[in-house]
């Protein structure tokens, strides 16, 4: 672990503006794990980092699909595998276009397994009281934030 960073945020807005902070440092090919449990903020997060990223329109939970897909300069996949216990080929053949030039966040990404290519950054997201929550962005590389 090179880089770690702990903030807490107190609103939504801070937790998308940590995010965009984020998006900032990423380039296609980059995955990114956000773990934290139920309405920790993890789709906030999400899209707070897309909309860095140029995506326009509604970023909202993948909870009907598996993912979603957006274009923007680089394109955006946004992943939830909340509902996933344990991939196999098949599965994975359905997930990998995600992955396939984009930058792609994953809730759950425990749920992936050795499956999911190896992830540039790992957030983190913990909740303090209603409107406050702990975020932590680890990474292997110097990210600059
Ligand atoms: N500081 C904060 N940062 C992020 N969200 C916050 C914050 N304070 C309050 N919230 C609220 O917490 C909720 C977070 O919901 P969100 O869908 O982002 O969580 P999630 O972790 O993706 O949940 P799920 O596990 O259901 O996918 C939203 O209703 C948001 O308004
Ligand atoms: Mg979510």
């Amino acid at each position: 672990m090179v880089m770690s960073l702990e903030c807490t945020t107190s609103s939504p807005a801070e937790t998308e503006a940590l995010a965009a902070r984020l998006a900032g440092a990423l380039r296609a090919g980059d995955v990114v794990g956000v773990s934290g449990e139920l309405g920790a903020g993890k789709t906030t997060f999400v899209r707070g980092a897309a909309r860095a990223l140029g995506v326009e329109g509604p970023v909202s939970s993948p909870t009907f699909t598996i993912g979603h897909r957006y274009e923007a300069p680089v394109p955006v996949a946004h992943l939830d595998l909340y509902r996933i216990a344990g991939l196999d080929p098949e599965e994975w053949a359905d997930l990998e276009p995600y992955f396939d030039g984009t930058v792609a966040f994953v809730e759950w990404p425990e749920h992936g397994g050795d499956w999911l290519p190896a992830a540039r950054a790992h957030v983190t997201l913990t909740h303090v009281d209603e409107s406050h929550r702990q975020v932590s962005i680890d990474s292997d590389d110097d990210l600059g934030l």
